[in-house]
């Protein structure tokens, strides 16, 4: 008898004794079989916890690298290798070590969306959704913050450090435009505007709350409001709807959609059940310095903040 897609997955999960978690981003059929959906830093956090042998990991490729160093020993995949961010690949090792040498007093903050080997060359790791409070925590006055110009500038409005940026941009959150905020207060003038610090600078100044993705599903579950637009990308909005079925979502732009994200299918998972593969390693002379580096974020970052 053959089984379905969904049986198949049930029965390989158990016999790998692994779990699937999957990013706020993904597809929702992903979203609606994974064990834990969650932001980068909730995902993150769950790698380093679990006692799962097999981490299938629905999202980007740099995610599942994180997974890899935070959870060694364990085996990570990825469904789809195609499944790359390009924010990440703005940056380069090579290049954070030219903005160190320029700067030698400066802290080097690494967003999560970086490459392991832009981990490795950083003092730590932040996210969306702790980026603000850990940099307030450091000692430096000075921080290099690689590679999202948008959240870099964010965090330096909101903090007396001076922060120097690289100019790496998401494609999907850039790409926001003021007038898509003017038409949003015009056909919903009574739904919050909650949107990604990877929007421009002149979007987030406009917007109602600026929020990482496990802020923004806070910020939604427990507002008064019945109507709300929603500035980061639209896979989110399958797990808005799921949680408050009687509140209306809105899309802000059409640019919110990420291609790498939606490499992840059903099928995939299967597949990397039943082969482990593809898998994601790391050779362990850049994993040592990259998990110092998510090991210090998670320390200073538990408390969770949205920023
Ligand atoms: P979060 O950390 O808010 O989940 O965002 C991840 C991301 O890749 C944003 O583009």
């Amino acid at each position: 008898m053959d089984l379905s897609v969904d049986e198949e997955i049930a029965a390989l999960r158990r016999r790998r004794r692994a779990v699937i978690v999957a990013h706020n981003y993904q597809p929702a059929p992903v979203q609606d079989i994974a064990d834990y959906v969650g932001d980068s830093f909730e995902l993150s956090a769950l790698a380093s916890q679990t006692d799962a042998e097999v981490i299938v990991f629905c999202g980007v490729h740099f995610m599942a690298e994180a997974a890899a160093l935070l959870a060694p020993g364990r085996t990570v995949v990825l469904p789809d290798l195609r499944a790359g961010c390009p924010l990440a690949d703005t940056v380069s090792p090579e290049d954070v070590r030219a903005l160190r040498a320029r700067h030698p007093r400066a802290a080097v903050v690494a967003y999560v969306n970086t490459s392991a080997a832009v981990k490795a060359e950083a003092d730590l790791c932040v996210t969306s959704a702790n980026a603000l409070r850990v940099i307030e925590a450091l000692a430096e006055d000075e921080v290099i913050f690689v590679p999202d110009a948008n959240l870099g500038n964010f965090v330096a409005r909101h903090t007396r450090k001076r922060l120097i940026t690289w100019n790496g941009t998401c494609r999907a959150h850039n790409a926001v435009r003021v007038d898509d905020v003017r038409t949003a207060r015009r056909e919903h003038p009574d739904a919050p505007i909650v949107v990604h610090p990877e929007v421009p600078p002149a979007v987030a100044e406009r917007a109602d709350a600026v929020l990482g993705t496990g802020g923004m599903l806070q910020y939604v579950r427990t507002h008064e409001a019945r109507r709300f637009v929603i500035g980061t990308e639209a896979g989110i909005l399958h797990r808005m709807r799921r949680e408050n079925p009687d509140k209306e979502f809105h899309l802000l732009s059409a640019s919110l959609w990420c291609p790498t994200m939606k490499y992840t299918d059903l099928a995939g998972v299967a597949r990397a059940l039943r082969d482990l593969e593809p898998r994601i390693e790391v050779p362990p002379e850049v994993a040592t310095r990259a998990r110092r580096a998510l090991e210090r974020m998670l320390e200073l970052g538990r408390r969770r903040e949205g920023g």
